[in-house]
C-alpha cells in the first residue's frame, strides 16, 4: 500500500512535517511530499488538464502522479488565523480541475500549537476536500493540541499518546 503524506507547513521545524515524517519511520510505505514550496502559484490559465493529458507546470504534473499512484493521500495542517496555510490551499486549488483525488481516500491531520489543535483549519480542509474528493476518511482523520509539548526540537515525538495515535491511524488506514 502506497500512502502519500504532506504537511501544509513549510516551517523548517514544523512539527506538521515531524508528524508525516514520524508516520514515515512508523511505516516505510509512507512517502512524504516535500516540494510544496515549489508549486507554483495557482492561475487556471496555467492549469492545462484534460483526462488525456496534462500539459500543466511540471511540478503540479508530478505532484497530482504522486496522489494519483498513491492508495491514501494524508494532509496534515497547521492553522494560521483560524484558517489552512495559504501554501496548502494554493496546492489544493491545483487539484480541483484534476481528477487525481476525486476517489482518493484521504486523511486529514491539523496539529497547532494551541489547544485546539488547528481544529478550525481541520474543519476548513474537510470541507474544500468535500468538494473535490468523495472520500475523506474522518475516522482515521487527528487533532493534534499543544503539539509542542509533544514534539521535541529534533522533530521526535515524545508523547506516547501521540505516538499511538499516529499508530492508530495507520492502522485505520490499512483496514
Ligand atoms: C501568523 C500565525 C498565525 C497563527 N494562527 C493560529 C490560529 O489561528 N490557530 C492556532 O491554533 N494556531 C495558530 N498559530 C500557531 C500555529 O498553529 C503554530 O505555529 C504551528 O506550530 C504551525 O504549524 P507548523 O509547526 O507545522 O509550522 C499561528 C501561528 C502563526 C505564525
Amino acid at each position: 500500500m502506497k500512502i502519500l503524506a504532506l504537511s501544509g507547513s513549510i516551517r523548517a521545524n514544523s512539527y506538521n512535517t515531524a508528524l508525516v515524517k514520524t508516520l514515515q519511520k512508523l511505516n516505510s510505505d509512507v512517502e512524504v511530499y516535500e516540494e510544496l514550496a515549489e508549486l507554483p502559484i495557482f492561475n487556471p490559465d496555467l492549469d492545462i488538464y484534460t483526462l488525456e493529458e496534462d500539459n500543466s507546470p511540471k511540478k503540479v504534473v508530478e505532484f497530482r502522479a504522486k496522489i494519483r499512484e498513491a492508495d491514501v493521500f494524508v494532509i496534515s495542517t497547521p492553522e494560521y488565523a483560524h484558517q489552512i496555510s495559504g501554501v496548502l490551499k494554493n496546492a489544493l486549488d491545483w487539484l480541483v480541475s484534476s481528477d487525481c483525488i476525486v476517489a482518493k481516500p484521504t486523511v486529514v491531520i491539523s496539529a497547532s500549537t494551541s489547544a485546539m489543535g488547528g481544529d478550525k483549519a481541520h474543519a476548513q480542509l474537510v470541507a474544500l476536500l468535500k468538494v473535490i474528493s468523495q472520500n475523506i476518511l474522518e475516522d482515521a482523520s487527528l487533532i493534534v493540541t499543544c503539539v509542542n509539548k509533544k514534539i521535541d526540537s529534533n522533530g521526535t515525538v515524545v508523547d506516547k499518546d501521540l505516538r499511538k495515535e499516529l499508530e492508530t491511524l495507520l492502522e485505520k488506514i490499512k483496514r
